[in-house]
């Protein structure tokens, strides 16, 4: 058997998209607050302001973690909650929230594993000075982790600095799907270098601080393939990779820049800065972090773009399959469908084996542990008049990798954790609350928002029971 006696067994979740009690308790406005309030930015005005309401149901969901015999609870700390105006106070509140939510999954014997930055940014810093577009939040990032790790990392030993920063800076200041809504290559970058130069100084500042827990970011990975041994796909594939994963990976994992995506984003003018103590300071934590965190959902297939090519097109939100089209880059590459994969409602390709592929080249590339901080499947859930989900699609997605897990791990890579995508459904940020991925399915129609176990929820409570022999 591939996985230890002490293998972490969990599952994720994020602030904004559980907590609600969005402005109470002394809890300042981040930019989901205010974003998801202007008219036509999200899913048929979907928000947060109550999502599963979590802020007031702790020992509730806290219990159905413990029923299922859940070994790591993955949740992230909304830093707005801890410090409303992102600098200076601190919110009592916050802090009393956060510590009972760490002392109820201690006592119910679950691993807490924090998220510093799930993407509600305090939105007083995106007021004083446009929040990631500015240096100046690498200090103000590293004031608020310091403030998580002095009251919580006593007994919170699994620290994921940033969740996603190609994701939240891609879709911010490329797509504008999500705040700031800007699109502009150059701050784009600038911004996703600044999230890395934060997640150094944070950890560098979390070991000479000498706390004894491990620390590292999340990444959304998309493994690659070309769409065919062409020269030309080929090609594109590489162009894909330096200007997309590998810029994302080496920039936290390498602490240097892919030199052929620097070269190409130098020759364009949208290179960002990146100083002599950038650099020492990306090389430093490079050095320190104690694993890579990974979010993975799907691989991407790979095609020559010409010049008068694809450009960028609408992700698919409606959860109409088949209505994602091409998108990519002129002259640099293109996304294709794959024939061979099978594809979920909202058109993301299902690929266990990309997920074996993928963590066998994080293994070789950085050698490092990986968590896997998130995986699962969106879908639309039925609760029948019986009062149960079926979601045999689910268990089967999950089983699927799950055993991909395992096959990676028999071929020497170090996983420490797997924590699905989600635990209770919740809300998605581009896709409301109809796509769902929890074991806990909530009736967000009804007030009382009814917490139902799902079919997968006992199907996991087995798999955590029998340490993975039973699929
Ligand atoms: C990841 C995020 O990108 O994927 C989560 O870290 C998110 O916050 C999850 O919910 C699933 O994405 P989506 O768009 O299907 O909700």
């Amino acid at each position: 058997m591939a996985f230890t006696k002490d293998f972490l067994w969990g599952s994720a979740s994020a602030a904004y998209q559980i907590e609600g009690a969005y402005d109470t308790a002394g809890k300042g406005p981040s930019i989901w607050d205010i974003w998801a309030h202007l008219p036509g930015k999200t899913f048929e005005g979907t928000n947060g302001d109550i999502a599963c309401d979590h802020y007031h149901r702790i020992e509730e969901d806290v219990a159905l973690m413990k029923e299922m015999g859940l070994k790591a609870y993955r949740f992230s700390i909304s830093w707005p909650r801890i410090i409303p105006a992102g600098t200076g106070a601190i919110n009592p509140e916050g802090i009393a929230f956060y510590n009972k939510l760490i002392d109820t999954l201690i006592k119910a014997e679950i691993v807490p594993m924090v998220t510093l930055y799930h993407w509600d940014l305090p939105q007083a810093l995106q007021d004083e000075y446009s929040g990631w577009e500015s240096r100046r939040i690498i200090d103000d990032f590293v004031n608020y982790s310091n403030v998580c790790f002095e009251n919580f990392a006593d007994r919170v030993k699994y620290w994921i600095v940033m969740n996603e920063p190609n994701i939240f800076t891609s879709l911010g200041y490329m797509l504008k799907l999500h705040p700031p809504g800007i699109q502009d290559e150059a701050i784009y970058l600038k911004a996703f270098h600044h999230t890395v130069l934060a997640h150094a100084k944070t950890v560098i500042a979390y070991k000479e601080a000498g706390y004894d827990g491990m620390i590292g970011s999340s990444i959304a990975y998309t493994p690659t393939y070309a769409a065919s041994d062409s020269q030309e796909d080929q090609r594109a594939k590489r162009n894909f990779d330096v200007t997309g994963p590998l810029w994302y990976l080496d920039g936290y994992y390498k602490g240097a820049y892919p030199v052929a995506g620097v070269a190409y984003y130098t020759k364009k003018g949208v290179m960002p800065v990146v100083t002599r103590a950038d650099e020492t300071m990306m090389a430093a934590a490079a050095e320190l972090a104690d694993f890579i965190g990974i979010n993975y959902y799907q691989t991407a297939t790979i095609a020559h773009n010409p010049e008068d090519g694809v450009g960028f097109s609408e992700m698919n939100t409606s959860g109409k399959k088949g209505t994602q089209s091409e998108n990519g880059i002129p002259g640099l590459y293109k996304q294709i469908h794959n024939d061979k994969l099978e594809y979920t409602d909202w058109d993301w390709a299902i690929d266990p084996d990309g997920l074996r592929y993928g963590l066998e080249i994080l293994n070789k590339r950085y050698g490092l542990p990986i968590i896997i901080s998130e995986n699962g499947l969106g879908a639309y859930d039925v609760l029948t008049e019986a009062g149960e989900v079926n979601d045999d699609y689910r268990i089967d997605f999950l089983r699927k990798h799950i055993l991909a897990c395992e096959a990676a791990m028999s071929h020497g890579v170090n996983l420490l954790a797997y924590c699905t995508w989600s635990f209770t459904d919740l809300l998605s940020w581009l896709n409301g609350y109809k796509k769902r991925y929890g074991f806990v399915h909530i009736d967000f129609d009804s007030e009382a928002l009814k917490r139902t176990k799902k079919k997968s929820y006992y199907w996991y409570q087995n798999v955590i029971a029998t340490n993975g022999e039973e699929l």
